[in-house]
C-alpha cells in the first residue's frame, strides 16, 4: 500500500473465547463429539427461553414501530423508566438523558474507549474480560495497562497495587471493574468498591463499571452497584439484557452516566460518546421497547431466582469437586455463570500430553500446536483437553493476564451432564500434569 493503513492497535485484537471455535469445526469434521464451555451464552448452551418472554417479544413485533428507528440514545420510556429503577435504590441519581443505548455492551465497550484520547488510559483488571482489555490497548495502540485480581482472595481486586500502579502512572484517567466478574465470577464486598471509588476521587479519575452480570449475584453474596457507592465521582455503569434475560442476540444494552456534571472534561468525553451514536443514527429498536414489560412481569424475578439457584448449585459442584486438585487454585463462583481454574506456578511444562484415540484428531492437534510457535502452557492444556475428551474451555491466559488456567461455565442445563464435564475437567488436569 502506498502509505499506512493499519491501525496502531489492529495487533491487540484478539478474542480467544471465538478464536478456538475454529479449532472446534475442524474437529467436528473429524468426527469429534463437542462440549462447549467456552461461550457466555445461556441460551445456545440450552437454557429455554420462557413462554412469557416470548410473548412480550412476538407482540411487540406486530407493532410497526418497532421496526423503525429510534431515538438516537435510546426509546426514551425506556430510558425514564431504566433511570427511575436506578434511582430507587438510592444511590448517584440519574434522569433519562444520562443513559445512551448500543447494540450490546461490546459496541458500547468499544466506543467508550473508542473516544477516548489516545494517550488516556483505562487501568484494567487481570485476568478480565477480552473484549475490555483489547478494546482499551486497540484505542492506545500499545498492550494493555492492569491491575491484579488476587486468586488467593477470592480474586478480589489488589487495591494496594492499584493504589501503586494508578500513582505511578500518570497517563491513567479511569479504572474498569466488572462486578459480578468474568472470567472468576467474584462478586466484590462494598469496602472494595469504597475502596476503588477513593482512589478514583484522590487522583481524579472516572469508574467504568461492567454491571452486566449485576442481577446474577448468588443468594449470600453481597455487593452494592456503582450508582450506590459512587459519591461525587464521575463514573459509567453498563448494563444489558444479554445475559440476565437472558437474550444475547437481542445485542442490546446501555450505559448510565454517573456525576456526568462534576467534570467539563468528563462531560464532553460522554457527550462525543453520544455524538458517535447519532453519527451512526440508533441502537436495535424493539428489545429496547420490551425491557420495562420484561422486567415488571411478574414471574421475571422468579425465573431469575430460579437460574441464580441453580448456578449456585453447580459452582458448589464444581468446587467440591475440583478443590482437591494439588496443581490447581479453585475459587467458588458468587455471580454470573463462569469458574477459572488456576494452575500452580510450575506445573505446567511443554512435555505434558493427554491420549487422543482418533489418530486424525491427533496428528490435526498436534500440528496446530507446532504451527503455532510459541503457545502459552494453558492454551496447549487446552488444546489436548479439546482433542481427548471433547470438552472445550478457555485458556486463562487469552483474559489479559500471564496466570495460567482456563475458564469455563457453569451453564449446562442438565446437572448431570454439568457433573460429567467437570469429572472430565479434573480427570484431565490429574491425566495431564
Ligand atoms: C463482562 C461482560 N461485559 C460485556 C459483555 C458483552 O455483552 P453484550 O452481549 O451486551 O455485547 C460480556 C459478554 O460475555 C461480558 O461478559
Amino acid at each position: 500500500m502506498r502509505t499506512e493503513i493499519v491501525h496502531i492497535g489492529a495487533g491487540e485484537l484478539n478474542y480467544e473465547i471465538r478464536n478456538i471455535m475454529r479449532v472446534v469445526d475442524k474437529l467436528k469434521a473429524l468426527g469429534a463429539d463437542i462440549n462447549l464451555e467456552n461461550i457466555g451464552d445461556p441460551v445456545a448452551k440450552g437454557e429455554k427461553v420462557p413462554v412469557w418472554i416470548k410473548e412480550i417479544v412476538s407482540r411487540a413485533s406486530m407493532e410497526d414501530c418497532a421496526y423503525s428507528y429510534c431515538p438516537s440514545q435510546g426509546v426514551l420510556e425506556t430510558r425514564e423508566y431504566l433511570a427511575e429503577r436506578n434511582n430507587r435504590l438510592g444511590g448517584a441519581r440519574i434522569d433519562a438523558d444520562d443513559i445512551i443505548f448500543f447494540n450490546g455492551l461490546g459496541d458500547a465497550i468499544t466506543k467508550v474507549y473508542g473516544f477516548l484520547r489516545r494517550t488516556a488510559r483505562i487501568i484494567t483488571p487481570s485476568p478480565t474480560y477480552t473484549t475490555h482489555s483489547s478494546s482499551e490497548a486497540a484505542h492506545a495502540g500499545v498492550p494493555p495497562v492492569t491491575y491484579p485480581l488476587d486468586p488467593h482472595h477470592h480474586w478480589y481486586p489488589d487495591t494496594v497495587e492499584l493504589r501503586k500502579r494508578v500513582k505511578y502512572n500518570p497517563a491513567v484517567a479511569g479504572i474498569l471493574l466488572i462486578n459480578p466478574d468474568n472470567p472468576t465470577g467474584a462478586v466484590y464486598p462494598e469496602e472494595i468498591l469504597r475502596e476503588i471509588v477513593q482512589i478514583a476521587e484522590d487522583y481524579d479519575l472516572f469508574i467504568i463499571a461492567d454491571e452486566i452480570y449485576q442481577n446474577l449475584v448468588f443468594e449470600g453474596a453481597r455487593t452494592r452497584t456503582l450508582a450506590e457507592v459512587i459519591g461525587h465521582v464521575p463514573g459509567i455503569a453498563m448494563k444489558g439484557i444479554s445475559k440476565e434475560l437472558p437474550w444475547p442476540g437481542s445485542r442490546c444494552g446501555w450505559i448510565e452516566l454517573y456525576n456526568r456534571e462534576r467534570d467539563p472534561a468528563f462531560k464532553t468525553y460522554t457527550q462525543s460518546i453520544l455524538n458517535a451514536k447519532m453519527v451512526e443514527v440508533c441502537s436495535t429498536t424493539l428489545p429496547q421497547k420490551v425491557i420495562p414489560l420484561i422486567f415488571d412481569h411478574p414471574e421475571h424475578e422468579a425465573y431469575v431466582g430460579k437460574r441464580k439457584a441453580r448456578y449456585k448449585r453447580m459452582s458448589e459442584t464444581a468446587f467440591n469437586t475440583l478443590k482437591e486438585i494439588p496443581s490447581i487454585l479453585i475459587n467458588r463462583t458468587n455471580g454470573a455463570f463462569y469458574m477459572s481454574v488456576l494452575f500452580r506456578e510450575g506445573v505446567l511444562s511443554t512435555r505434558q500430553s493427554l491420549p487422543i484415540e482418533n489418530a486424525n484428531i491427533r496428528s490435526l492437534i498436534e500440528s496446530l500446536l507446532q504451527s503455532n510457535g510459541k503457545i502459552s502452557l494453558d492454551k496447549r492444556f487446552v488444546y489436548y483437553l479439546l482433542a481427548a475428551t471433547g470438552v472445550c474451555v478457555v485458556p486463562l491466559s487469552s483474559f489479559n493476564t500471564d496466570l495460567q488456567g482456563f475458564r469455563f461455565t457453569l451453564l449446562d442445563p442438565d446437572e448431570y451432564s454439568f457433573l460429567r464435564m467437570v469429572n472430565t475437567l479434573a480427570e484431565g488436569m490429574k491425566a495431564y500434569v
